[in-house]
């Protein structure tokens, strides 16, 4: 074995070749499939970014069209899942029930096409997910709260008709538009810990749902996804204590007890401004409107951004105006990471096709610190 370096948390390690994304920090720009994706967030709608994630190139009108087909076709979920949706416990976090369904329509395939690992069985199975995951987010958190269910709406694309299922009413096109920009924005980032979850899961063979799976219970943590609900969480706490005049001071008091404020500092970014979150931000402002607390929220959340930027020299993540946005879009706050996993399923996917494409296991070592030589 050549001699290894250790590196806390991995930090800086290639884990892994990849044509799908990459950050390059240098020139501040996040790569996804050669593009920028700032740009595909401004001129494109999720859909064709999916397309790109997982097919590795924009979409032509008829490839849009048959992809939107086949999201539609299997956007309905399974009887057997909405029954399953009912046995769950009331207090599970709806990520906790987005990996139970998963799990559960694993058991629905036929147990010997699920060893299939070539790029067309995954990419087949990968779209059926993708299609499955709205109703799933939105069925699993209004089966934990005793609402009724909603039923995917055939007429209505793919992130209206997530909206409107979130909602539980038909969303007004400025809401879609921006909604659909985040999703557009969580959809792939290189080598976060849940596609690394991912791909060390795929990389014994294991199957799709199982890497998706893995991902999920990473993503829930609040270092990682969680963070766009403790950044709502903050910003509500901050307003029943004193609104925007009294940020600073619950930022610089959190801080002086040693805690995290969330949505701030990024293992690759750190020093740097995470470019989705500098665009997320730009659409802040235009939707201030939609609730009556919602000017003093966009306040606290500028002076805690400012107060973080002069106390640590830390910007903000995606994660930060995600929060922000998801609360002035009416959404309850236990679905934001759980949004995140429904856009991020297609980055999740383009890994897992990658990963069985070229397969090695991974299988790291240790830097061993117990005791040796003892006798039982
Ligand atoms: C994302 C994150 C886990 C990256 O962590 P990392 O690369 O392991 O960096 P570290 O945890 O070693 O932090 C480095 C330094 O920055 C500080 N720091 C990093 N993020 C911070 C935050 N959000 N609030 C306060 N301090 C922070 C750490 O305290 C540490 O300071 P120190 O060197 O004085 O001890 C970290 O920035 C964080 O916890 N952020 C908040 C959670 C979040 O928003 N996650 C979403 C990421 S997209």
């Amino acid at each position: 074995m050549a001699q290894a370096s250790y590196s806390p948390g991995l930090e800086g390690v290639i884990a892994t070749t990849t044509s799908i994304s990459y950050l390059d920090t240098e020139h501040e720009q996040i790569v996804l499939r050669g593009y920028d994706l700032i740009e595909l967030a401004r001129t494109k709608r999720y859909t064709e970014v999916a397309y790109l994630t997982l097919y590795g190139h924009l979409p032509s009108a008829a490839e849009l069209a048959g992809f939107e087909g086949q999201l539609r076709e299997h956007a309905e979920l399974p009887g057997e899942v909405y029954r399953l949706l009912d046995l769950l416990p009331r207090r599970m976090h709806v990520m906790d029930a987005q990996r139970t369904v998963l799990s559960f329509l694993a058991g629905l395939e036929d147990p010997e096409s699920l060893k299939d690992t070539s790029v067309e069985a995954n990419l087949r199975r990968g779209v059926r997910v993708l299609a499955q995951m709205p109703a799933v987010t939105a069925n699993a958190y209004r089966a934990l709260r005793g609402l009724p269910r909603v039923r995917p709406d055939p007429s209505l694309g793919f992130s209206e008709g997530f909206l409107y299922m979130l909602l539980g009413s038909r969303p007004d096109p400025d809401a879609v538009r921006v909604f659909d920009l985040t999703l557009v924005c969580y959809i792939e980032h290189e080598m976060p810990n849940s596609t690394f979850a991912a791909r060390v899961i795929a990389s014994t063979l294991s199957d799709l749902y199982g890497a998706v799976v893995g991902a999920a219970a990473s993503l829930k943590g609040p270092l990682h996804g969680g963070a766009n609900e403790a950044v709502a969480h903050m910003l509500l706490d901050i307003l029943r204590h004193g609104g925007a005049d009294a940020a600073e001071a619950y930022v610089v008091e959190r801080l002086r007890r040693g805690e995290r404020i969330m949505g701030f500092g990024h293992r690759v970014y750190m020093r740097r401004y995470d470019p989705r979150a500098l665009l997320m931000r730009e659409f802040v402002p235009q939707l201030a409107a939609r609730r009556p607390e919602g000017e003093e929220l966009v306040r606290i959340h500028q002076t805690v951004e400012r107060v973080m930027h002069r106390e640590k020299g830390l910007y903000p993540n995606a994660d930060y105006p995600a929060g922000l946005i998801y609360y002035l879009l009416g959404i309850p706050i236990e679905l934001y990471t759980p949004i995140f996993l429904v856009s991020r399923t297609a980055g999740l996917v383009a890994h897992v096709v990658e990963q069985h494409a070229h397969n090695r296991l991974f299988r790291p070592r240790v830097l061993y610190e117990g005791p040796r030589g003892l006798r039982p």
